[in-house]
């Protein structure tokens, strides 16, 4: 057995878009963020030197695509990056995996939605 729980973090009228929660897990502190109409969780604990990761900047980032005709250049700004407020080493909150360097991530956890709920697995 896992002995993973469902926990309540918050309403999703509280998590609107782009806005974020840090909650006392079993002890944990984890961070539910609001993203294009989804919820990540990531530790609240920068693998660096553990600073408090989830209270930094979110940093826009901007994704290009070509169009269908293959020459039409598209620029999407996106918000998943979060920045450590200590040394800004950068994560992607929907992955937890590093922007800058693929030998380094930090935890992410399961998410879940029921009747207006949010629901982390941990
Ligand atoms: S503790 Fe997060 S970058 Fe150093």
């Amino acid at each position: 057995m896992s002995g993973r729980k469902r926990h309540q973090v918050a309403t999703s009228e509280e998590l609107d878009d782009a806005s974020r929660v840090i909650a006392d897990i079993r002890g944990r502190e984890i961070a539910v963020f609001s993203y294009d109409g989804e919820y990540y969780a990531v530790a609240n604990h920068c693998i660096h030197q553990a600073g408090p990761l989830c209270e930094g900047e979110l940093q826009a980032t901007r994704e290009f695509s070509t169009g269908e005709d293959g020459w039409e250049w598209r620029q999407q700004e996106k918000k998943q990056v979060i920045v450590c407020p200590w040394h800004a080493w950068r994560f992607d909150i929907t992955t937890g995996e590093s922007v800058d360097d693929d030998r380094y991530a930090v935890p992410t956890y399961e998410t879940e939605v029921e009747d207006g709920q949010v629901f982390v697995i941990a």
